[in-house]
């Protein structure tokens, strides 16, 4: 799978702490996370410009709910099922032997942590924590509730009072500023977490190889990260099983599944 090339390298130059990554949602397809482009993907059945941005989802709140509900009912219930797979682990390993640095991501379902990473740099959210929209407190939004909300919607998903109702129950107004909660993720047209944003780039200044893994890299700032990084030095190299828009700039390209791949990453530096 590895080419020997790239075998040689990895062998010689991941160095303690001087590996970061980058990760999309390829890195979660075989823990039963649709990506988001490509064959199957979940914009390929939600418009993004409905449901991946807030006017979209007022609007589809206010006209169609049960779309909203379906869309919500959906995304969950396959995050909920989600297990970290053999890529997110060998991270965590790679990790805990000090080799990789950080791990900066694009994804907003939790495998990383839950794989056993410390140092997770969610670039995107996380859809298990809500956040205050003015003072940006945030609260883990425990499972059991998730679900339960998730059943309340299915029964009550062809009203919108009802759907409201649902929402402002599961969604309470914060302690300190009386503004509502609302998933901790960033939708289309939104800023990143700028302390998260700052923490990749002070990483990325640091690091001598960027591992690239399962992403299209098509969209920004995420997809400017592995610009930087080669601008200040980095070698690059990719893990897809297919090309992606950064592919020309890479260093070196393993094609194939990420949760292959990065085992044998583990195997020929002689973790696994
Ligand atoms: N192993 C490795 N790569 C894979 C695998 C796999 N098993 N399965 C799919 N891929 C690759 C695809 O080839 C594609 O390049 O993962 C990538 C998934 O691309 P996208 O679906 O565009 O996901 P991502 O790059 O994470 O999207 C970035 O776009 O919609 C927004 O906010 C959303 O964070 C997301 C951002």
């Amino acid at each position: 799978m590895i080419p020997e090339k790239v075998r040689n390298y990895i062998k010689n130059n991941f160095k303690e702490g001087k590996v970061a990554c980058l990760t999309g949602a390829g890195i979660s397809a075989e823990s039963g996370i649709p990506t988001f482009r490509g064959k199957g993907g979940l914009w390929e059945r939600y418009d993004p410009e409905v449901y991946a941005n807030t006017s979209g989802l007022i609007s589809t709140l206010r006209t169609h709910p049960q779309d909203l509900a379906n869309f919500i009912v959906d995304f969950y219930s396959l995050l909920l099922k989600a297990h970290p797979n053999p890529a997110h682990r060998a991270l965590a390993i790679l990790e805990k032997e000090n080799i990789l640095s950080s791990t900066i991501t694009q994804n907003i379902d939790g495998l990383h942590r839950q794989a056993g990473s410390q140092n997770v740099i969610e670039l995107h959210g996380n859809a298990f924590r809500i956040r205050c929209t003015q003072c940006s407190n945030t609260v883990v939004f425990e499972k059991d509730k998730l679900r339960e909300m998730l059943e309340l919607f299915k029964i009550n998903k062809d009203s919108y009072i009802k759907i409201l109702k649902v929402l402002s129950r599961y969604f309470p107004r914060c302690a300190t500023c009386g503004l509502r909660y609302r998933i901790d993720i960033v939708l289309f047209g939104e800023i990143l977490p700028q302390d998260e944003l700052s923490r990749a780039y002070k990483h990325l200044n640091n690091c001598d190889v960027l591992l690239l893994i399962g992403s299209s890299l098509l969209v920004y700032p995420a997809a400017g990260l592995p610009l930087y990084a080669k601008e200040k030095g980095a070698k690059i190299i990719e893990v897809n099983n297919e090309p992606s828009a950064l592919s020309g700039l890479c260093d070196y390209i393993i094609t194939g599944r990420a949760s292959e791949v990065l085992p044998e990453i583990l195997g020929v530096l002689g973790y696994a």
